[in-house]
């Protein structure tokens, strides 16, 4: 990862973003949303302009930050993402009607390991973008990596998380088990025969998988 002065280097030269934006980040700052962190949001978003991508999945919106942000970047593009928590789901709501990109996006209500349905009517998508429960990343990945178009990408987020994955010790019994899970996705996805992957030390960690033709 980054060190604390780079990363600071990095963040001060990113441009200014819509005012609604910034409210967001401070909402999540103030409430403890895991909202992505800005070096990482800009990676993926340029991720996304580079790929021209048409058609987003994401699952976990939180209070719908990165669906903002995908949708304003891309302008042509539409979003649907999922969320199961409800009060989250409110407060995304709140802040899509607030913003002009809110109608790129079309907000799934539910556990993503059971809404495929719903998200199948959608498919195919250029972009899944990963970010929800960190123990359950393959199950997201196997369900969800049906519906990718032909040339595309999926983004998994938070794949170092803070770092730990390198940790040999770790106290707390639920933070050990979830390093496992997440290494144990890193080892299955780095080498799944059907996708190319490398994995960025930017943000908490993202894997940018591509689809073998
Ligand atoms: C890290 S936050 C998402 C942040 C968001 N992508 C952003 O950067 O603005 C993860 C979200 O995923 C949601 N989540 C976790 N597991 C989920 C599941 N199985 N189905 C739907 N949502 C889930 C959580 O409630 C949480 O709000």
């Amino acid at each position: 990862m980054l060190n604390d002065k780079l990363h600071s280097y990095i963040e001060e030269l990113i441009p200014g973003r819509e005012p609604l934006f910034i409210e967001m980040e401070n909402y999540a700052k103030e409430n403890k949303v895991p909202i992505m962190e800005l070096v990482g949001i800009e990676a993926l978003l340029q991720l996304l302009r580079i790929q021209n991508s048409k058609k987003i999945l994401e699952v976990g919106t939180a209070i719908g930050y990165s669906a903002l942000r995908m949708a304003e970047a891309l302008p042509n593009a539409s979003v649907v993402t999922i969320e199961r928590d409800l009060e989250r789901i409110q407060i995304a709501e709140e802040y899509m009607s607030r913003s002009k990109h809110g109608e790129q996006i079309l907000l799934i209500k539910g556990d993503a390991l059971e809404v495929e349905e719903l998200v199948k009517g959608q498919a195919p998508y250029d972009t899944i973008f990963v970010d929800a429960a960190k123990g359950q990343y393959k199950k997201f990945f196997e369900i969800y990596s049906k519906y990718l178009s032909v040339d595309g990408v999926i983004i998994t987020d938070n794949v170092l998380f803070k770092g730990l994955v390198t940790e040999a010790e770790i106290e707390s019994k639920r933070i050990r088990n979830l390093v496992k899970k997440i290494d144990g996705f890193n080892q299955w996805l780095m080498n799944h025969p059907d996708y190319h992957t490398v994995i960025l030390p930017v943000g908490d960690g993202i894997a940018i998988s591509k689809k073998k033709r």
